[in-house]
């Protein structure tokens, strides 16, 4: 089975996920979104992005309308808790970013916040849906330590249950 493990992050925290899988499953080929060769030749696809507003960061979105049919297992950090609302939209939105779209399964974590987001975010005033409150910055501070070895062992499990998975129905 010939697997690929693409990849977008911006600050290394989804990049830090991809290469836990790729340790966990050497004989797969990992690059960053932007280089895919040739999808077409993959027969299990490991897609990671950030959450960039609710979604797929956007050229992850690019990557991800290019594996239509394909199988996919989605991973993802973000800001958010990862047993959030808000979590579950993003891989929600970023599913239906792939046309005829065959998620075997998803896997998100938090993942440590630009600072330089925090500071633009700090200076928002109260009435914007960002601005800062006491349990926002409780969760820019929960995020700050991750992804952890926790967080990078259970993605390399998962990884590994998603192959086995997909092994057993081929
Ligand atoms: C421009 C921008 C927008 C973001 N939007 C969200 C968001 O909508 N929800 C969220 O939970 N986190 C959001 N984040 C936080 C990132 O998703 C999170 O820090 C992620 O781990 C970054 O991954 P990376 O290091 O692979 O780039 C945003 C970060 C940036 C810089």
């Amino acid at each position: 089975m010939k697997i690929l493990i693409a990849y977008s992050s911006k600050t290394g925290n989804t990049r830090k996920l991809a290469e836990a899988i790729h340790l966990a499953l050497p004989n797969a080929d990992l690059c960053p979104m932007g280089s895919v060769p040739n999808r077409d030749i993959y027969d299990l696809v490991f897609a990671g992005f950030w959450v960039e507003a609710e979604n797929a960061c956007e050229d992850a979105k690019a990557c991800l309308k290019k594996l239509s049919g394909k199988p996919v297992a989605l991973f993802a950090t973000l800001g958010a808790y990862p047993d959030s609302q808000h979590a579950a939209n993003s891989l929600k939105a970023a599913a239906a970013e792939i046309p005829n779209a065959n998620v075997v399964d998803h896997f998100i974590c938090q993942g440590r916040i630009d600072p330089l987001m925090i500071e633009w975010m700090e200076q928002l005033p109260a009435d914007d849906e960002n601005a800062p409150t006491d349990a926002r910055r409780q969760l820019w501070k929960d995020a700050e330590s991750h992804p952890d070895d926790n967080d990078l062992k259970a993605v390399a499990d998962w990884a590994e249950a998603v192959l086995e998975k997909q092994q057993a129905t081929a």
